[in-house]
């Protein structure tokens, strides 16, 4: 297994506030039925509900053609731009962050995502309009943040070489049907690939969505999938045992509902899954913030925390505050390129625990002790132990936390999939914009 999970100080035999076997064994039926549901969907592959799951196997057949696009972007320039935002750019940047150390110089990547004129102008600024591509991503294709960004951006191409090779330089990642993106590919013959129907943007980072970015700076998107489908067969039991996803949503969920564990800190001791951890509080907060039927809220708040810099930051707070929270720290196992710590004489003298150490040992130890105080303070936690940084490793956590935050939202009994509030204030900002008014106006509080 790439993963390995060790989940022992989430249950109550490592400490007072943990998950009982009782209650593991109390929620085996609805997690039996959860799992039923979400493999009978599966048979439809993405005609199904649950069609995100299946893009590690779905999406094989499409590579070529994901690959072919690449190489043409590739050939035609030396910086992509890739302009999205959400679900549509978080998952393709935590791969590209993980994995930018072993990626060729070129072409670099540059993500558009908040709208800020000032990030906007200095990157046009920077950039060579005869050397760059355009992929704008948007499954709604009218994102506001987006659709704004991707007219500025390709005015700015135009501007420099005109019409027509501004053209060659765009390509859309949308939904295959509808969308103003995907009427305006089919008006000006850009070059597209689809989002499916049934994949929403923050599962969609296995689709076109993250593939085409990704092959197109050289990474092995190939092993992504593999990565993915290796770690979906470890969830084909209904056995919350020997089930991660199943087991990661029954702990989450109790400890939500029976333990006010409210709070879901994500701590990674390795900074090349700083934007990992984004993709995850996405991911889970956008899926799981919602009412319940009995009109109780469901979810955990996610946090993202990093090891060992947080260590000197919200440390404190864990260890002192409420005990509302539970921990995830993924640790990765081996480090290839370790760094030994030189030590003359008057260092040893000042620092003798160092000696024969190295950069890994003491970031194995700063971990060791804080999952080790954590537990004291009384604070279920487990770990992700990964073997590497590597597109298989990554393939294998995305399709883990997809998969539980699918199964965890089912418990609850919600949809995991849609966004209705955050939709909602996109209709507003729009009718903000549309009739001038500004924000104050439209409640009685004055800004
Ligand atoms: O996960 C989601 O559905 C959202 O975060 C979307 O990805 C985000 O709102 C952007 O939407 P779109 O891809 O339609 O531009």
């Amino acid at each position: 297994m790439t993963l390995t999970l060790r989940t022992a100080r989430m249950y109550r035999d490592a400490g007072p506030t943990g998950v009982s076997a009782a209650e593991m064994a109390g929620l085996a039926a609805p997690l039996a039925a959860i799992h039923q549901t979400v493999a009978d969907d599966l048979r439809h592959g993405l005609e199904g509900r649950f069609g995100c799951l299946s893009l590690p196997d779905t999406m094989t057949a499409s590579l070529p053609a994901i690959q072919a696009m690449a190489d043409t972007i590739r050939g035609r320039c030396r910086d992509v731009v890739v302009i999205g935002i959400g679900g549509s750019s978080l998952g393709t940047k935590a791969v590209w962050h993980a994995l930018k150390g072993d990626l060729p110089p070129q072409p670099r990547i540059h993500f558009v995502e908040n709208t800020d004129p000032y990030d906007l102008h200095r990157l046009c600024a920077q950039l060579n309009a005869r050397d760059t591509a355009l992929i704008c991503v948007s499954k709604s294709g009218g994102t506001l943040e987006t659709v704004v960004q991707y007219l500025a951006l390709r005015d700015w191409l135009v501007q420099h070489l005109g019409a027509e090779a501004a053209r060659s330089r765009q390509w859309i990642i949308t939904d295959p049907d509808g969308g103003w993106l995907r009427s305006l590919a089919q008006r000006e013959n850009l070059p597209t690939l689809p989002i499916p129907a049934s994949v929403g943007g923050r599962y969609s980072v296995l689709s076109a969505v993250g593939l085409l970015p990704l092959a197109v700076i050289g990474v092995d998107v190939e092993a992504l999938l593999a990565g993915a489908r290796a770690q979906a067969r470890h969830c084909r039991t209904a056995d919350a045992a020997s089930n991660p996803a199943l087991e990661m949503a029954a702990l989450s969920y109790l400890l939500d509902t029976a333990h006010g564990k409210r709070i879901a800190i994500m701590m990674p001791y390795v900074n090349r899954l700083r934007l990992f951890v984004d993709w995850y509080c996405q991911l889970w907060a956008e899926s799981l913030g919602k009412l319940r039927e009995n009109a109780e809220p469901a979810g955990t708040l996610p946090v993202r925390a990093m090891g060992a810099v947080d260590q000197h930051s919200q440390l404190q707070m864990y260890l002192e505050s409420r005990t509302d929270k539970m921990f995830t720290f993924i640790e990765l196992v081996h480090w290839d390129h370790d760094l030994a710590i030189p030590l003359g004489p008057e260092e040893t003298e000042a620092y003798p625990h160092l000696a024969h150490k190295t950069v890994a040992d003491v970031i194995d130890a700063e971990f060791r002790a804080t999952r080790e105080v954590i537990t004291q303070a009384g604070h279920p936690n487990m770990t992700i132990e990964i073997p590497a940084v590597d597109a298989a490793v990554l393939g294998a956590l995305i399709d883990l936390y997809e998969r539980t935050t699918v199964y965890t939202g089912l418990l609850y009994g919600i949809n995991p999939l849609d966004q209705p509030s955050v939709e909602k204030g996109k209709a507003i900002a729009v009718s903000v914009l549309g009739t001038n008014r500004r924000l104050a106006d439209l409640s009685d509080v004055e800004a």
